[in-house]
């Protein structure tokens, strides 16, 4: 592989408020990534009008997720926190991603298929551009890794894929002007344990978002303590005490989210979980997994409301996140119409 700076890109879309899924698959596992990469953290807000975005709902859960990231401990001055659609060089290269990308690999990609179903017509050709303007978040700082859930495994697959059809379409453009052979990288992805796959409360099968049912299904980072403790306490389980092994959880797909978010929460192996808990039953296990929650994610809340209350410093910090996502991504930009053949 040609000498890449190891740098991070990941991004959240600003399509509803966050929940504990997206804290603790996404979020807090950034955190740790800022000591050995470069890291540049999105709020793609391009992604998230591929469907209905009211607009007062758009920008507040912008600059939300921008307050989330602040809070966690992701640090705007040695790292980047931006806003997508401030650097327009994402969808410029989106676009030209989108003449790199075949139908047929787009039409591949089982996110889109499951969320339209039999039904694509009526969806924006955004949608389905999607993961094209995925690579180019990707691509245009030439980050090397992603950390992203199991969900988005095929989009990074798909990112490579058109980085290395770049690559190898102007192999004689990139020697041409000196730009060597591989002038994107195939960027890896940092995939998140199983354990760090939050599900809904009520369905231990459907992952936890904010387009679940009931009410009571997700845990957001901005519920207060009772409405925490509420959720749990309601929280879908069956009869059975809790094993004192992981293969005991296997079948009980709401006991094993259950143990599974006090495993994230108290960030401790399943196994020390049921060692201590195995043989008792829910009416035990709730009250201690509503404490510990409450406990981890009230200071996180509590940061969250402080950078919310001031707005005008998060977008401050936005600001200068694009201008220095901008110093990156232009001069990828002006290579990528060079090789091209556009004429600057
Ligand atoms: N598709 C991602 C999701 O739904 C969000 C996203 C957009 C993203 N661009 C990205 C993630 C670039 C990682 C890198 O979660």
């Amino acid at each position: 592989m040609a000498d890449f700076t190891p740098r991070i890109f990941s991004g959240i879309k600003p399509s509803g408020d966050l929940h504990l899924g997206n804290y603790l698959g996404a979020i807090r596992r950034f955190v740790p990534l800022q000591n050995d990469y470069a890291c540049i953290f999105g709020v793609v807000d391009m992604h998230a009008i591929t469907v209905w975005q009211d607009p007062a709902d758009l920008k507040r859960g912008t600059l939300e997720i921008a307050a989330a990231y602040l809070a966690a401990g992701i640090d705007p001055k040695k790292h980047i926190v931006m806003n997508q659609s401030q650097v327009h060089e994402h969808a410029e290269l989106g676009w030209i991603f989108s003449c790199i990308a075949r139908m047929g690999w787009m039409s591949r990609m089982t996110q889109y298929k499951d969320k339209v179903g039999k039904d694509a017509e009526k969806h924006s050709l955004g949608l389905f551009a999607y993961p094209a303007l995925m690579a180019a978040d990707i691509l245009v700082y030439k980050a090397t890794h992603v950390p992203v859930g199991e969900d988005q495994k095929q989009h990074l697959e798909l990112t490579r894929d058109i980085a290395g059809k770049f690559n190898h379409d102007f192999a004689a453009r990139l020697k041409e002007l000196g730009l060597g052979e591989e002038f994107f990288p195939l960027t890896e992805p940092i995939i998140a344990g199983p354990a760090t796959r939050v599900m809904s409360l009520k369905d231990g099968k459907r992952k936890m978002s904010k387009s679940e049912p009931s009410e009571l299904s997700t845990i957001y980072l901005m519920d207060d303590a009772d409405a925490i403790a509420k959720k749990i306490k309601k929280a879908k389980t069956d009869p059975e005490p809790l094993p004192s092994e992981a293969k005991g959880l296997d079948d009980r797909p709401e006991a094993k989210n259950l143990v599974e978010i006090y495993a994230a929460l108290a960030e401790k192996p399943v196994e020390a979980v049921l060692a201590e808990f195995g043989g008792q039953g829910f009416g035990a296990f709730k009250p201690a997994l509503a404490d510990l929650a409450v406990e981890t994610l009230a200071p996180m809340a509590g940061e969250m409301r402080r950078w919310m209350d001031d707005k005008g410093a998060i977008e401050a910090v936005l600001r200068d996140g694009a201008e220095r996502s901008r110093a990156i991504a232009e001069p990828v930009l002006q290579d990528v119409k060079r090789i091209i053949g556009f004429v600057s």
